[in-house]
């Protein structure tokens, strides 16, 4: 081990070399998660966007790929930014977008909610903070568009809000909002007022505004509004005729179901509606589509083919090119597979996408192409009835374009260039692609890095986890995700440090246990998994014979050679646990205050006294990828290094660094590692990286948003110099390179004396914040907060943490689909009212 004096460390650590850190998305591809809106500008070619409901918002670019446009928002305080409610183009003015943000209306976002405005189409944005908190993970988010921009006078803007606060109007622009005291439907709907987490019990609000900028101005404003609530007792539609002065609900609409989306035809003078018997996104058996002639006043019922109803209505295209032609689509059909009709004569007659051929085929007027991202396919549109989706609530014909179409999904955002063809009399056929290129909305539960093995393991929410074998693979969208099995959610992902090859990966449901011999391209089922748990954490031995599973529902249990799991008394349930990576008769593990070692193949764990300090909370355990019995602890009050077993610990870097989440140790200059956190450092709650054992840290993060960091997973790469990865809830895997400033101690260590840490370094971390970042303008003017008919729904809590909650885009089987039985490997729950019925040990049913 090289000897540096105090003084050589002193200067040293003083001029950290360090290189930028520009982060790009590790391409999964094919988005991943519900995308419940897409907005076309009314004349601008090309110009549109697709919003998320945990990912933020993304623009189109001319490739037909899309760029996240609002990650540098998404600060971890501000974490709820990506979580976009609605979204508004302005007729007139094509550079100019704006969103309404915020993740859940109850406690679990602390923060109120924004309206965000831009005028270079989301390279920068300001931000007007709302008195009360947006939903854009709510249900009903897919309702909409709640924000609209006056389609004659660029200053106003009204926004619909959620949780019985009305309707808001801006006159400027968006930069202040009041509330329109004149409208007083407040869309009272509730889907469950017992649901104590507030999740549920909300007031879903207002559904959309529409203008009919086919109607005079006045005062320079469109003087015709449509409004949308969700009820379906009193009414659900309400119009103005005064520019927003009074309203009134419209006669004899239609009341049964809850309006979903509000579009007009301007050619037409008339409104298209669709119509659900819920708010969505994951329900709807019945429902409809309305016509309404606004000269005359007149609805007219044109839902298609009435007698085939077991949905609602959600998307809805109208090719403004053609007056009279539109799209709608199933909300949620959850066999065989959503259905999408077309009408060229205003709703008359319509035709299917699919047809009932000899029972049971099915007569497809369409092809798929999933090139853009081959894993869509391989894991879900050929193993499942279901090829056109669920949850489709987006829905738009390209109003430059009668050819080209986006609609988005649970799982992806499919389009096409080739619409018309629905109306050749002979050969209809359209092609429908995987157009989601760029949209990265993957919930990362799990990272890993293995030396010599896979560069990266990502163990996601809703679409199992997939592997990318080398550093080369990163731009690639993967040809399969982790299947045979395929768990809906895989929640952690390890390898066995002598084995790296040798993986294991846990799933969400009751006994999913899998593993791998090949570096995570090919799996099998973990047979002693048992049937009673499920979820949370898991740690491989070094030798690849022996599993840890500390699950989310049941506690620790342990696993030797492919036995069954059996519980393990000596860790608290839900600790935080590890694998030596050399050793394999050794494991760590961490709950509260208290680090425990097993040296016995992790048969029995006990206490290390006095391990960590005054730390109260552990929150990550990495153990060195190729050093036996180094290891890293995470705690709220920063870190701790072992090197010797876990026997005895030092404090690292505790001038600079607390409250860390998440760590990693990855590949470094020369033969040194580097350590990654993410924590509470100068330059605030972000990512760090440190080159020389943490005595000195860099931020690393930059301008990027990755959102709660406590939500975000971390890996350093055990193969390539300098590459990181992070995990977020709901904007994929981020990964960077560069060099981090190799100061003293780099090199490796493989003493086992514990080193005093050192208290000499307390380097002054500039920002090694290179990142290339657009500034978002902080201007947080308030807006006026007029009373609303109800009082605050919630206090904020300042200490909660982000909720792992993450996009619930869970496949459910339909009506008397299977959902279990030995081999089966599709959706396991039903949707409702539906109950998986077991009939035998190969075949369940929903019934
Ligand atoms: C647009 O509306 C604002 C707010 O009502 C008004 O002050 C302005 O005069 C209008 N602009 C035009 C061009 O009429
Ligand atoms: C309103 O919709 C909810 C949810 O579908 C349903 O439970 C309720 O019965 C409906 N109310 C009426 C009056 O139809
Ligand atoms: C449409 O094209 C696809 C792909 O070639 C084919 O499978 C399908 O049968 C075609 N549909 C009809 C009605 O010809
Ligand atoms: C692994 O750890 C055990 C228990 O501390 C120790 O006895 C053994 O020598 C170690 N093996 C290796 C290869 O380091």
């Amino acid at each position: 081990m090289k000897c540096l004096s105090v003084l050589q460390l002193l200067l040293a650590a003083a001029a950290p070399i360090e290189a930028a850190f520009s982060w790009q998305n590790v391409n999964i591809g094919g988005g991943g998660g519900f995308i419940p809106g897409i907005s076309f500008h009314p004349t601008a070619k090309g110009v549109a966007y697709a919003r998320t409901d945990i990912g933020g918002l993304y623009r189109l670019n001319l490739d037909d790929s899309w760029t996240a446009i609002t990650d540098v928002l998404a600060t971890d305080e501000k974490w709820g930014s990506w979580g976009i409610d609605a979204m508004a183009l302005d007729p007139q003015d094509p550079n100019k977008v704006f969103a309404a943000i915020g993740m859940y209306t109850n406690s679990w976002d602390p923060n109120n909610g924004a309206i965000i405005r831009s005028s270079d189409r989301g390279n920068t944005w300001s931000t007007t903070t709302l008195p009360f908190k947006v939903g854009g993970n709510m249900p009903g988010r897919g309702m909409g568009e709640r924000l609209a921009v006056d389609p004659h006078n660029s200053s106003i803007i009204y926004f619909g809000a959620r949780s019985g606060r009305g309707l808001f109007r801006s006159v400027d622009g968006g930069a202040t909002f009041s509330r329109v005291a004149s409208f007083t439907a407040s869309g009272t709907f509730i889907n469950d007022p017992s649901d104590t987490s507030g999740y549920s019990s909300d007031i879903h609000g207002l559904a959309f505004v529409t203008f009919d900028s086919t109607s005079t101005a006045l005062n320079g404003a469109t003087s015709r509004i449509f409004v949308g609530t969700a009820d379906n007792i009193t009414a659900s539609l309400y119009v103005s005729n005064d520019a927003g002065s009074t309203w009134s609900p419209i006669a004899n609409q239609p009341s049964k179901y809850f309006p979903h989306k509000c579009k007009l035809s301007p050619s037409e003078s008339a409104l298209y509606l669709t119509y659900s018997d819920g708010t969505g996104p994951y329900d709807g058996t019945d429902g409809a589509v309305y016509r309404y002639h606004i000269p005359t006043s007149t609805f007219t019922d044109i839902t298609p083919f009435p007698a085939d109803k077991y949905y609602g209505f959600g998307g809805l295209g109208l090719d403004t090119l053609r007056p009279g032609t539109l799209v709608v689509a199933t909300l949620n059909s959850w066999w065989p597979d959503a259905q999408l009709f077309r009408s060229t004569d205003s709703g008359a007659t319509w035709s299917k996408i699919w047809e009932w051929g000899n029972y049971p085929d099915q007569t497809l007027y369409y092809s798929q192409n999933t090139d853009n991202a081959p894993w869509v396919n391989a894991g879900y549109i050929s193993q499942d009835s279901k090829k056109l989706g669920w949850m489709i609530e987006a829905l738009e014909i390209d109003p430059t374009d009668s050819d080209h179409w986006l609609y988005a999904t649970g799982l992806t955002l499919f389009g096409g260039r080739d619409l018309t063809k629905w109306d050749l009399p002979t050969g209809r056929n359209v092609t429908i692609s995987v157009m989601a290129n760029g949209i990265e909305e993957m919930a990362v539960l799990g990272l890993a890095s293995a030396p010599g093995g896979s560069e990266l393991l990502a163990a996601v929410g809703d679409d199992s986890g997939f592997t990318f074998r080398k550093e080369g693979d990163l731009g690639t969208s993967p040809k399969t995700p982790w299947m045979t099995p395929i768990f809906t959610s895989s929640t952690d992902v390890d390898f066995a440090g002598n084995k790296p090859d040798s993986v294991v990966r846990i799933g969400s449901s009751d006994g999913q246990v899998a593993l791998s011999t090949d570096g995570g391209v090919s799996w099998n089922a973990h047979y002693g998994a048992g049937t009673s748990k499920s979820g949370g954490a898991v740690a491989y031995s070094a030798d690849a014979d022996t599993i840890i599973w500390s699950s989310s529902n049941a506690g620790v249990f342990r696993s030797q050679h492919q036995g069954t799991f059996t519980a393990l008394a000596s860790l608290p349930s839900g600790a935080v646990i590890a694998s030596d990576k050399r050793n394999n008769t050794i494991f760590y593990a961490g709950s509260g205050a208290s680090f425990y070692s097993s040296t016995d193949t992790g048969s029995t764990f006990t206490t290390v006294a006095g391990a960590l300090g005054e730390a109260t909370s552990v929150r990550d355990i990495v153990a060195h990828p190729k050093v036996a019995g180094e290891v890293w602890v995470s705690t709220n009050i920063g870190l701790f290094r072992s090197r010797d077993f876990g026997v005895t610990f030092s404090r690292v870097g505790s001038s600079s660094l607390s409250n860390t989440q998440h760590i990693a140790l990855g590949v470094g200059t020369g033969s040194s590692w580097n350590v990654y956190a993410l924590g509470q450092g100068a330059a605030g709650a972000k990512l760090y990286a440190s080159g020389d054992d943490g005595l000195t840290w860099v931020d690393i993060q930059g301008g990027q948003g990755f959102g709660a960091l406590s939500a975000c997973r971390l890996a350093g790469s055990a193969n390539v110099q300098g590459l990181v990865y992070v995990g977020t809830n709901g904007r994929g895997v981020m990964y960077a390179k560069g060099t981090v400033g190799s100061g003293p101690g780099t090199t490796l260590v493989t003493s086992s004396t514990a080193r005093p840490t050192s208290t000499s370094s307390s380097v002054p971390t500039t920002s090694a914040a290179a990142t290339t970042t657009t500034t978002t303008s902080k201007t947080a003017s308030t807006t006026s907060s007029t009373t609303t008919s109800k009082p605050a729904v919630t206090t904020s809590t300042s200490t909660s943490q982000a909720p792992a909650t993450t996009t619930a885009t869970t496949p459910l089987a339909g009506r008397w689909a299977q959902c279990g039985g030995i081999g089966f490997q599709g959706p396991t729950a039903c949707a409702a009212p539906w109950t998986c019925t077991y009939q035998n040990d190969w075949y369940s049913q929903c019934l």
